[in-house]
């Protein structure tokens, strides 16, 4: 497991941004709490490997591919927290990286990879200040609202690479009080953030069955 200080994207100089006020604030958040016992990732970037979709697998049970290459996917998990999505897609066989601001998030994702015996790369950074460099051929942003994020992304990505995004709408609020108004998307909403350089594969909204209502997309970058 590369080392969050060794990092190919820490040595030029990514993550340098991170304000200690947005740091301190998820680092608190994720000391007070324990990390999942099991890997949990969303069904979103779980169905990005059944047969049929964009992604498909050459057979079930087989690990997800690069459909051009048949190589293993280059994946950054964007606000990954406890790093779930990344974690499952490593022990899928892909090169992950694992992106958030809380270095007590990362700290407790590299744990879990390590009781899973997967290896993932670890990277702390601002995401309000700066998109990773990549290039990545999948780039995940679940439960993660950062608009200027999700126009810059695509520079980020491959050509031919994907983005997949879960995030909650308005309309989650009917029924929660979290994420907060300021943390969802107005409706259809989504695909106007991405703009032109994507092809979109699948965008839906609807209540899944965590009981929240959100906003699923995967594109492919075609420019
Ligand atoms: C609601 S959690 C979602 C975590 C994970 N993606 C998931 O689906 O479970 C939001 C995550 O965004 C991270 N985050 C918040 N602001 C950030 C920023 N400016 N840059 C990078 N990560 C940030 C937090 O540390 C937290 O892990």
């Amino acid at each position: 497991m590369t080392g969050i200080g060794t990092n190919p994207l820490v040595a030029h100089g990514y993550g340098r941004g991170v304000t200690e006020s947005d740091a301190d604030r998820w680092d608190t958040r994720y000391r007070q709490a324990d990390p999942p016992a099991r890997l949990s990732p969303d069904p979103l970037v779980t169905t990005l490997s059944a047969p049929g979709t964009p992604m498909q697998l050459s057979a079930p049970g087989t690990r997800l591919r690069s459909s051009s290459s048949g190589a293993p996917l280059r994946v950054a998990d964007l606000a990954c927290g406890w790093g779930d999505n990344g974690l499952w897609l490593a022990s899928q066989g892909h090169d992950v990286t694992l992106i958030d601001v809380s270095r007590v998030a990362l700290d407790a994702a590299a744990e879990r990879a390590e009781a899973l015996g997967v290896e993932v790369d670890t990277v702390v950074a601002d995401l309000a200040a700066e998109a990773p460099p990549g290039p990545w051929d999948l780039a995940i942003v679940a439960h993660y609202l950062e608009r200027p994020l999700l126009g810059s992304i695509h520079r980020s990505v491959a050509v031919g690479g994907r983005l997949a995004c879960v995030i909650a709408t308005e309309t989650t609020l009917e029924r929660h009080e979290r994420p907060g108004r300021r943390f969802v998307l107005d409706r259809g909403e989504l695909p106007s953030l991405i703009g032109s350089p994507w092809e979109i594969e699948r965008f839906d909204e609807d209540w899944r069955p965590n009981d929240a209502h959100e906003a699923w997309l995967v594109a492919r970058r075609i420019a």
